[in-house]
């Protein structure tokens, strides 16, 4: 529980940015994590995997890293089993658990970068499902009164890669544990059509591994790895457009994708909006689109944050020239 000074942050990120924390340290309970609110330096930064932040510039205060490792079983009934998990554990560790144990419910987020911890922040999600639907409550630790509160689900407001703790609630709580309902009959979801071919073409039954193992590899397929490149996964979020102005781009655009989204709306994919306006693959210095998926900003190696920053902002820009639709950053910028 060391504090730390001039701290370099660069392995701590998966953008791999080089940038330092005026202090550094790390908690794994949250007594721990009570007494160093005593006595760090502030503002706080909060990091969990690191995998959905772009840092821009050294941190000034102090850089907390969440360690908190435990998951424990706290209740059993017919169907489900109630986990608590602490903020510290890497999501797709916990994945795995799940399905050693059996566990239905998050096969279908297997390889999400970042940790327990940060997953509810955004209601991460994938391939038809958020941690929304297997969520149970979470304990946090407020930031300036140092009292612990558990949030219901519905405490949580979540809403597409949303939560009160980007809202109301930002930068005020310290996500500590997380507890989820698993199932003990899985309901599989495939009705994302990917999955459904990944597991013809793998010649499985469907299982929880081979769910899991399907997306394992419809990602890596896709998705570039930080251990090779830089990057934090979806830089953008999808956008969402009325009904109408969709059917007008589709005019335009015959082939442009969205969902319904309601009854009035539409999610567009900005993945799909991004390569045709002709970014996919691009580079300056090292800064880049992917090759495979033009929502995923890379880093080829010595790319500064600001240059990541300033190539997104170009991409907003010609977005919006082309298509009129204002796309907004899923990362969060330090
Ligand atoms: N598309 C293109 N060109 C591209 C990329 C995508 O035309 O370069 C088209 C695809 O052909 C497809 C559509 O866009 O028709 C959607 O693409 P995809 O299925 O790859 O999903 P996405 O909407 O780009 C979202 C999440 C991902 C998640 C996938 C799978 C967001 C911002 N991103 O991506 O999440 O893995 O769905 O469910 O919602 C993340 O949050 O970091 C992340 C990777």
């Amino acid at each position: 529980m060391t504090v730390q000074h001039q701290y370099p942050l660069q392995s701590l990120n998966t953008f791999g940015i080089k940038a330092h924390a005026e202090y550094f340290s790390s908690f794994s309970s949250k007594e721990e994590l009570i007494e160093l609110l005593g006595k760090t330096q502030k503002p706080l930064t909060i990091l969990g995997g690191g995998s959905n932040i772009l840092l821009t510039k050294d941190i000034s205060g102090t850089v907390l890293k969440n360690e908190i490792s435990e998951i424990e079983i706290t209740h059993e009934d017919n169907d489900c089993f109630t986990v608590k998990v602490g903020g510290g554990v890497v999501w797709h560790d916990f994945v795995m658990w799940s399905i050693e144990h059996n566990l239905g419910g998050i096969e279908n987020l297997s390889l999400i970068p970042g940790s327990v911890g940060a997953a509810p922040m955004q209601n991460i999600g994938a391939y038809g499902v958020e941690i929304k639907s297997v969520f149970q409550e979470l304990e946090a630790v407020h930031i300036d009164n140092k009292t612990v509160k558990t949030f219901s689900n519905a405490d949580c407001q979540f809403a597409y890669r949303y939560s009160i703790f980007k809202g109301e609630l930002k930068e005020q709580y310290i996500i500590c544990h997380v507890t989820f309902k698993l199932s003990k009959q899985p309901q599989f979801n495939t009705s994302y059509g990917a999955i459904e071919e990944e597991l013809k073409a793998m010649g499985a039954r469907k299982s929880l591994e081979s769910v899991s193992q399907a997306v394992i590899n419809i990602r890596q397929r896709k998705l570039p790895n930080p251990k090779d490149i830089g990057n934090s996964g979806s830089f953008f979020k999808n956008p969402t457009i009325p009904k109408a102005k969709f059917e007008q781009l589709k005019t335009q655009f015959p082939n442009i994708v969205g969902y319904p989204n309601g009854e009035q709306s539409v999610k567009i994919a900005a993945g799909w909006l991004i390569d045709h306006a002709g970014w996919k693959g691009y580079r300056k210095g090292d800064a880049g689109v992917h090759k495979n998926q033009a929502l995923v900003l890379v880093n080829y190696g010595a790319a500064q944050g600001s240059e990541i920053l300033s190539l997104s902002k170009n991409i907003q820009k010609s977005i919006q020239e082309t298509f009129e639709i204002e796309l907004e950053a899923e990362v969060n910028i330090l």
